[in-house]
């Protein structure tokens, strides 16, 4: 297996399916996996081929977080340095799709522990298989959990959960993982590549510029004050009319004159949009 190969890619009918590919190491994040994934996201965030990202795993497991081996024990042993770096190239990518130019849907399908929840968290939004299992096993093996991990556990879940759930260590169902809010929703893995194709379909039906807007203001207003939200909102909106300006001329003509849907119950065509 080439080096390329812990992350593999294909785009069809405009869903870039991303996988993780360590499957023998139940999809570890190692320094190889980090430079190669960040670099897969940028080849595809701006194809017009692509409407919408799924993150998912091969085999067991989604993402068995950070390799014990190669990215914690071997970065050690070459100092503070190796550490920063490793940690600087797994953070880059997270970042990346965190503010990912296409929506993006973490299928989890198996394994999740640890330092996935910084890519679990960076995807917009998060469909489980029942059977996943969900873990902040670092207090486990003797760390606290870091990489965002503990932040993530208190951005999605109600403080009682995200505390017991990083100082017990305890494994939980993706069920559960749905319960406590860590991803939406949770179905049974038989179901879940349909049921995330299903919601795939939803997003590719929206303004590709307005979408954009509106999941990073999600990311944004969260620490804000209501009054920098407000604000910021305003700006964004203009800036996104800014980019297209169409859009919500288009939107208001096909519910105003045509009478050709109802913005309470669904989307407009974007396909009858004048392009820029
Ligand atoms: N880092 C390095 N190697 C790993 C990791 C990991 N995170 N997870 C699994 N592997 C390797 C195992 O060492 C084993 O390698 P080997 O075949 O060369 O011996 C191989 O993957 C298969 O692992 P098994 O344990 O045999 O697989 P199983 O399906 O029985 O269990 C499980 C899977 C539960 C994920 C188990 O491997 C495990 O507990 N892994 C560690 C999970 C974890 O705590 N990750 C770190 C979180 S903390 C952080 O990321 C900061």
């Amino acid at each position: 297996m080439s080096s390329k190969d812990v992350v593999v890619y294909s785009v069809e009918n405009r869903i870039a399916w991303v996988k993780f590919n360590r499957p023998d190491k139940r999809n570890a994040q190692s320094p190889t996996l980090n430079r190669r994934m960040l670099e897969v996201l940028e080849e595809l965030e701006f194809r017009d081929d692509v409407g919408v990202l799924v993150l998912t795993g091969e085999g067991t497991s989604w993402c068995a977080g950070m390799d014990l081996q190669e990215y914690f024990r071997d970065t050690a042993a070459k100092g503070l340095g190796g550490t920063r770096k490793a940690q600087a190239e797994a953070y880059a990518w997270w970042r990346k799709l965190r503010w990912y130019q296409k929506p993006t849907i973490a299928m989890v399908n198996g394994w999740c522990f640890g330092g996935a929840y910084g890519p679990l968290n960076a995807c917009d939004l998060a469909i489980a298989a029942d059977e996943a299992t969900f873990g902040l096993s670092e207090i486990n093996w003797g760390i606290l959990p870091g990489g965002g991990a503990t932040k993530v556990a208190t951005n999605a879940m109600a403080w009682r959960d995200a505390m017991y759930h990083t100082i017990t260590g305890e494994p939980i169902s993706g069920s559960k993982a749905a319960q406590w809010k860590l991803v939406n929703e949770s179905v049974p893995l038989a179901k879940l590549k349909d049921r995330v194709i299903e919601l795939a379909g939803v997003l590719l039906k929206k303004n590709p510029v307005t979408i954009k807007a509106a999941k990073d203001a999600v990311r944004r207003v969260t620490e804000m004050t209501y009054e920098n939200a407000e604000d910021y909102l305003i700006r964004a909106q203009e800036a996104a009319d800014s980019f297209d300006a169409e859009g919500r001329k288009e939107g208001l003509k096909q519910f105003l004159d045509d009478k050709a849907y109802k913005p309470g119950l669904g989307t407009y065509d974007i396909s009858k949009q004048k392009k820029k």
